[in-house]
């Protein structure tokens, strides 16, 4: 595993100024920016679509990563991709055909990534390893911010570490939910090498940029 990746989600974010949000983000180092992409369906609450994303993407030059925590959200991918993520996220218990779809993500060019809720278990993404370059292990229930970080989701980290970690090809474990000073260091121990941070980095009166450094300083010494 390389250094540990920091990735903001903006959904903490005043929506009204998301575009100088996501200029401070780059400034304060971030390695890629979340875009947390709610239905309402999948999850009980609504964010925003593939517009918003493109209306920030000029104004900051890190990649760009949609979470689709979207019902069926094959009929979109190239919405997110046009507006300029690098790499989409979709949830293994929002697609019936999740290999299609994963396969449908690479075709557009982009990295394909799946994410799993905290009750499914990793042998969910078993036979599409060969089709991601991230798995995304969800540590709160999607669809707020804010919620208190899930330790009882190391164990499953833990399990997809071992596995992906036997493939023949690099694939990174993304954790996102409650992380912040407090758990990262957890999250890192038990194998996770990108954290995906929103009301913490948010809330740090130190400013973005000592925010994004103590947390991968936390996240690279829990795993020195
Ligand atoms: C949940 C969202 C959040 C967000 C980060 O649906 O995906 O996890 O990205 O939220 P915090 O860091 O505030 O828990």
């Amino acid at each position: 595993m390389g250094s540990p990746l920091i990735v903001p989600s903006v959904l903490p974010a005043d929506f009204a100024r998301l575009g100088e949000a996501c200029q401070q983000l780059g400034a304060a180092g971030v390695d890629r920016i979340q875009f947390d992409v709610m239905d309402g369906h999948f999850v009980p609450n609504l964010t925003f679509g593939p517009d918003v994303i493109a209306a920030v993407r000029s104004w900051v030059d890190v990649p760009f990563e949609a979470h689709l925590m979207v019902d069926e959200p094959g009929p979109t991918l190239a919405r997110y991709v046009e507006a300029g993520c690098q790499r989409v996220i979709v949830h293994a218990e929002a697609c019936r055909h999740l290999h299609r779809v994963l396969g449908q993500v690479r075709d557009l060019g982009a990295e394909a990534a799946v994410a799993l809720n905290p009750a499914t278990p990793a042998h969910a993404v078993a036979h599409v390893l060969d089709l991601v370059d991230l798995v995304l292990v969800m540590t709160v229930n999607p669809g707020w911010g804010g919620q208190a970080y899930l330790a009882s989701m190391e164990p499953k980290v833990a399990e997809l570490r071992r596995g992906l970690d036997a493939l023949d090809h690099p694939v990174d474990l993304e954790v996102d939910g409650g992380i912040g000073p407090a758990t990262i260091a957890g999250a890192a121990a038990a194998g996770a090498n990108v954290f995906v941070t929103g009301s913490s980095l948010f809330a740090e009166e130190a400013g973005l940029r000592a925010a994004v450094e103590d947390l991968r300083a936390r996240a690279a010494s829990a795993t020195a």
